[in-house]
């Protein structure tokens, strides 16, 4: 049996256990779920958020007796997407005496859900033409039936809720539900594309404008990530040494480069042994090569004026509009101008507290700079 293994996560959410760094945001979020209050939270892409997300729902459980839901939206497009996910989040979340009084609910309902395998998503795979519509209101409707058979306050967290916002008047269904329950459900919407959270909240004439207290995620603190890498190796028997420092330079707190750049390093080192600014390099340029073909993507995603918009950021080291890195990329200001909003809106990039931006993914920042310098003085 192997027992050797490697203890650092990057390719999915982290066990709570796990979770490095988030004790305020835990506290924070369950402070505003008990309080009735609903949270939207906002991170850049692997900042963690389901990570955080699956924390708060065990510590809601255990220190507050809330019941417990996530909900997936990932990529939803359609009201069946929807009614799907949210069944199977009852099924997959719910245990024990709660379980058999939404199961039974739900029978009552007579709209073909069930937290068993024949629930609503089986009955539109054979009836496509079938309306998921009640069977979403059934659902939405959940917490204020479930409180009223027994007292059970409901934490149903949303995640990648964005996505909704391609489902016409989702959004405003969504709200003819939720705005009567705020005693006895709270809910969490969290994200990771920044503009279209904005056009979901913070647009006026949207049904949730300004129906959630707006939190974020930052970057981990060095010292935090330091304690945990360096724990992970002892625990393992081996020293992380001085191959350390130079992987939180390149992670700058971001949490999944940080692990992965962990898990690349651990690799190299042995049972017993200590991490060198060798195997650093080495465990480095692993990573840089995993990651080519993802960033090679990201990048052909981008327009023109976006690519040559964080090249420039990067030769600038932060600010975008200096006239050397203009001239050298064949940049005007004011599509650089026109860049920014957008590479903000997708969290591409952020505004640095100094000024300036800075590209959130440190690894993307440092393979941009790569092609700067490959591109040499005639791009
Ligand atoms: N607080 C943390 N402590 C340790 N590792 C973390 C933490 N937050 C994030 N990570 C790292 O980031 C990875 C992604 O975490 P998670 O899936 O929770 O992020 P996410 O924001 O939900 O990502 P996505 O945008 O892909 O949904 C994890 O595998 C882990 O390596
Ligand atoms: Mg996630």
């Amino acid at each position: 049996m192997i027992d050797d293994v490697n203890p650092f996560v990057y390719s999915r959410p982290v066990a709570p256990e796990d979770v490095v760094d988030r004790d305020d945001e835990v506290r924070e979020l369950l402070g505003n779920a008990v309080g009735g209050h609903y949270v939207r939270l906002f991170a850049p892409r692997k900042y963690g958020k389901t990570s955080l997300l699956t924390r708060a729902l065990r510590d809601g459980e255990r220190t507050e007796g809330l019941t417990g839901v996530l909900v997936d939206l990932y990529r939803v497009s359609s009201v069946a997407d929807v009614t799907v996910r949210l069944e199977r989040a009852y099924a997959r979340h719910l245990r024990g005496e709660v379980r058999r009084r939404v199961e039974a609910l739900l029978q009552r309902t007579g709209v073909g859900l069930s937290l068993g395998a024949f629930g609503i998503s089986a009955r539109l795979q054979l009836d496509p033409a079938r309306d998921p519509l009640p069977a979403l209101h059934a659902l939405l409707d959940l917490p204020l039936r479930l409180e009223a058979s027994g007292g059970y306050r409901a934490l149903i967290v949303f995640d990648e809720f964005q996505d909704i916002g391609r489902i016409d008047g989702l959004d405003g269904l969504l709200r003819s539900h939720i705005q009567h329950q705020g005693e006895v459900a709270s809910y969490v919407f969290a994200g990771s594309e920044p503009g279209l959270m904005r056009l979901l909240f913070e647009t006026k004439d949207r049904p949730l404008y300004g129906s959630a207290v707006p939190m974020r995620l930052g970057r981990l603190e060095d010292a935090d990530l330091a304690a945990h890498v360096s724990g992970r190796f002892a625990a393992s028997g081996r020293e992380v040494g001085e191959a350390l420092n130079p992987l939180l330079a390149a992670a700058r707190g971001h949490p999944q480069r940080a692990m992965l750049l962990a898990y690349r390093l651990w690799n190299r080192v042995g049972p017993g042994g200590e991490g060198s600014l060798e195997d650093w390099e080495a465990a480095h340029a692993a990573a840089m090569r995993e990651l080519e073909p993802e960033l090679d993507a990201l990048w052909r995603g981008f327009d023109t004026s976006e690519q040559k918009t964080l090249r420039a950021l990067v030769l600038g080291d932060g600010s975008p509009y200096r006239g050397a890195a203009l001239r050298r990329l064949e940049l005007t200001k004011d599509a650089v101008r026109r860049a920014l909003p957008r590479l903000a809106a997708t969290a591409e990039i952020e505004e640095r507290e100094g000024g300036g931006y800075e590209i959130v993914d440190p690894l993307l920042a440092e393979w941009v700079g790569r092609l700067n310098d490959r591109a040499g003085a005639d791009a």
